[in-house]
């Protein structure tokens, strides 16, 4: 009789928590916070996530998740491109390698090659997933600082890669003056050997390398793609031996450069770029260059995909902020259907056992001028 009783209070009470968590699940959109704080993350069938330096598309419903496969003693690409489809950002099921690596000598992603950074973009015109990442040639450590580009009919692959390539050859950028260039073309590299002096400061802010890259093409490593509302996509990536960042625009199909581009915070040593739009205004966060260890994060801001880029302070707040909490960006996702909702995807690195490489991702809170601030903290999107 005591024990029915204690049941049917506490089944009672289960019923109206049930209906209380219901309804208010019901009531306001469900509220999340750190998807995923360096912890392991397992796909849908109990393996950690392998999509390193990666990226997120939406489409159709779904989110997919496109990174590097790391392997276990190497952070040379040994497999490929990884994708992972979602259709709430927390389960994440195995599509499988979208772009594997070749075996044939001398290929471009030839097994033991570098492919870094993968993202994909959605083309309307063409109907094609395009992918682009940092391509590093086998055997030239990183040398090369080449992009590539491969191509889809569908979000989960195969993808037909298409070419590599140093970006935008015999082309100036376009906010480059008259005199800017004339001072531009006075540069001689042999007068400027020794790094880190104050003259060769000032003459890699003038396009020292951006000169000496000019027939070549400029050189591209880190890097993240972004759309814009109006269907324009641009190529953000690291150039000019990693000291200067540039922001490239598209052709219609997304599988080249239109050759209009612009530098952005020169002599900055920015890596890891990543960019959103939010209320018309452009924001990026980057880091700087410290290899695999983590550094603070930067961010800046413009009106204009095309600048001026104006630089705030470091976003991140609270414990280890100054090393982006031990991350490092690659990719900032607007949630779908959620108004003011973006996450930060970084990289946790392991560089001693690449495989076991995490993941940070944190909502993006912003204060009430709508600056964005990264905190761990953060327990619900605003
Ligand atoms: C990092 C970069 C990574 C990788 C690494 C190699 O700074 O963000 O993507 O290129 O350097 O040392």
């Amino acid at each position: 009789m005591y024990f029915k009783k204690i049941l049917s209070k506490t089944f009672a009470g289960a019923c109206v928590m049930c209906l209380l968590t219901c309804f208010i699940s019901c009531a306001t959109p469900a509220a999340f916070g750190v998807l995923c704080d360096g912890n392991e993350w397992m796909d849908t069938q109990g393996n950690p996530i392998n999509a390193h330096g990666g990226g997120v598309l939406y489409h159709q419903g779904k989110y997919y998740w496109y990174g590097e496969y790391k392997s276990d003693f190497t952070t040379a690409a040994m497999v490929g491109i990884t994708c992972y489809a979602s259709k709430h950002l927390r389960q994440w099921e195995n599509c499988g390698v979208v772009l594997p690596v070749v075996d044939s000598i001398g290929a471009d992603i030839e097994r033991g090659c570098v492919m870094e950074r993968p993202k994909v973009i959605y083309n309307e015109k063409t109907q094609q997933f395009v992918m682009w990442f940092h391509l590093e040639l086998k055997g030239q450590g990183y040398n090369a600082a080449r992009t590539a580009v491969a191509v889809s009919d569908s979000p989960k692959g195969p993808f037909r890669y298409v070419r590599s390539m140093r970006v935008n050859p015999d082309v100036l950028p376009v906010d480059m003056s008259d005199k800017q260039w004339g001072e531009m073309m006075q540069l001689r590299p042999n007068d400027y050997k020794k790094w880190w002096t104050k003259k060769w400061r000032t003459a890699v802010e003038k396009g020292l390398y951006l000169k000496r890259d000019l027939s070549t093409g400029q050189m591209s490593r880190d890097m993240t793609l972004f759309k814009d509302d109006d269907g324009k996509a641009y190529h953000i990536y690291s150039s000019e031996e990693n000291l200067t960042l540039h922001i490239a625009e598209l052709t219609a199909d997304y599988t080249a450069h239109t050759g209009k581009y612009v530098r952005v915070a020169p002599g900055g040593q920015n890596e890891a770029p990543t960019i959103f739009k939010r209320n018309g205004t452009y924001w990026m966060i980057t880091s700087g260059c410290t290899g695999w260890d983590p550094n603070a994060a930067r961010m800046f801001s413009a009106p204009t995909i095309w600048g001026p880029w104006t630089q705030h302070d470091n976003p991140c707040v609270g414990e280890k902020s100054e090393i982006t909490f031990g991350a490092q960006g690659t990719f900032v996702l607007p949630v779908k259907g959620r108004k003011d909702a973006y996450l930060f995807m970084a990289d946790i690195w392991r560089p001693k056992c690449p495989s076991d490489s995490r993941y940070l991702w944190l909502p993006i809170s912003f204060t009430s001028e709508g600056v964005p601030v990264l905190s761990p903290s953060t327990t619900e999107l605003n």
